[in-house]
Parts: C-alpha cells; sequence; structure tokens
C-alpha cells in the first residue's frame, strides 16, 4: 500500500507559536495561549483539501458564489493533551461533531492505554482530523487510529505539534492511509520515551501540573 507523506507545516507563525512552546520559561497561560495559535494554523492545513460545495449567497447587492466545506467533519482530541488542541479546531469549524478518546502513557513503559472512548456515529462518511500535539513513540496514535478504524472511519488525518521519527514510522506501518500534519519531526527519543528537545509534558505544561 502506498504510504502518504507527513505534511511539515512550515508557516513562519507556526513556528513563531513552536518556540513559545519550547521555552520551559513559557508559563500555562502563555503555553496555552501558542497552542491555540498554532493549532488554528496546522488545522487550517490539514483541512485545506477537504471538499467544498459550490453555492451562491445573497449579499446585500446581489448573488454572489461561493464554496460550503461539503463532508462531515469529526475532530477527536486525544486526552488530555489533545484538549489543548480543540477548541482552535472548533474556531475553524463550528459545526464538527467531537469524538474522545482518552489515552494515558504508562511513566515507565511508555506503553499507552485506554480508558474513556466515546466517539460520533456515522465515521465512514467523515472527515476525522484526530489532534494530540505529542507524536512520540507512536503508541498513542496507533491505538487511537485503531479505534477509530474499527468505529468505520475511512478518511483519517491526524495533527500534532511535535514529531519523532518513531512516531511517524509507527503511525506509516500501521495506517499507511492516515496523513500526518506536523511542524517539525525532531531528533530523537530519550530513554524515557521523550522526544528530544521537544517541549517537555505537553499536558503537564498545559495545565499546570508539572
Ligand atoms: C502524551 C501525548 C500523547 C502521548 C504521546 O500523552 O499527549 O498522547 O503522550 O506519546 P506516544 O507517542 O509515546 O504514545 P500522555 O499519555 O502523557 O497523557 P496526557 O495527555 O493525559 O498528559
Ligand atoms: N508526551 C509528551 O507530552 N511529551 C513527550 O515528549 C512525549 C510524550
Amino acid at each position: 500500500m502506498k504510504r502518504v507523506p507527513v505534511h511539515l507545516v512550515d508557516h513562519p507563525l507556526v513556528h513563531d507559536a513552536l518556540v513559545a512552546l519550547r521555552d520551559k520559561r513559557t508559563a500555562p497561560e502563555h503555553f496555552r495561549r501558542a497552542a491555540t495559535r498554532i493549532s488554528v494554523l496546522l488545522a487550517a492545513e490539514a483541512l485545506r483539501d477537504i471538499p467544498t460545495a459550490d453555492l451562491t449567497v445573497e449579499t446585500p447587492l446581489g448573488p454572489a458564489p461561493g464554496r460550503r466545506v461539503g463532508p462531515d467533519v469529526v475532530v477527536v482530541p486525544v486526552l488530555r493533551a489533545g484538549l489543548g488542541m480543540l477548541d482552535a479546531v472548533l474556531e475553524l469549524v463550528p459545526g464538527a461533531r467531537v469524538g474522545h478518546i482518552g489515552l494515558q502513557r504508562d511513566e515507565l513503559t511508555a506503553v499507552a492505554s485506554q480508558y474513556y472512548s466515546k466517539l460520533p456515529a456515522r465515521l465512514d462518511s467523515s472527515y476525522v482530523l484526530v489532534i494530540d500535539p505529542m507524536l512520540a513513540t507512536g503508541g498513542s496514535a496507533v491505538a487511537a487510529l485503531d479505534l477509530l478504524e474499527h468505529a468505520g472511519a475511512t478518511t483519517v488525518r491526524i495533527v500534532c505539534i511535535v514529531a519523532a521519527p518513531e512516531g511517524v514510522a509507527l503511525v506509516e506501518r500501521h495506517h499507511p492511509n492516515v496523513a500526518v500534519y506536523t511542524p517539525v519531526v525532531d531528533s530523537r527519543l530519550n530513554d524515557h520515551k521523550y522526544i528530544v528537545p521537544g517541549l517537555g509534558d505537553f499536558g503537564d505544561r498545559l495545565y499546570g501540573t508539572v
């Protein structure tokens, strides 16, 4: 099966926000704002080729041609860190339905286990956007994608903020049809399976639980 390439999102504003997220001095308040900023730009890119339907709209001065997003969009944040990207996506697609998948990496083994899942119906005809800021070993992403595949989703993209080569490779191996959108693929994982240089623990920094 042909692999979908990783989409590296190279907008200057994406990198500006990424620097704020990486900086260890960034407090949760500013971290959240930078997460929202970068997520708007990444999600816009991930939705760039979403099909649209032509229509005509009446302006006060007469008819104007337009396009409206066609398919049903479903956003799936991977809890808990993915929630930091959700408002941004809903700002872009206010009518999107939202599914939630709760996954937690074990602190010692870094193996993700599922503690929650609630997905909308009719995923087979939806355009599904998985949002999870960190793609490290890829275990969480693959678990989320397995769940979505099992629930019938066929058109799926994953948006992250920092990826590691190991995570990208695992997603490619298990879900070659799923496109990954990220600003950057960092160099490696450390012994604790954290991305280096990365930005630390995204969830802890987002919620101040460090
Ligand atoms: C983080 C992150 C991803 C996962 C990535 O979540 O948000 O879901 O780790 O790591 P992986 O690619 O090695 O699976 P974590 O399990 O720390 O939970 P949290 O979002 O609740 O903090
Ligand atoms: N989860 C994070 O929050 N950061 C990492 O570097 C890896 C997993």
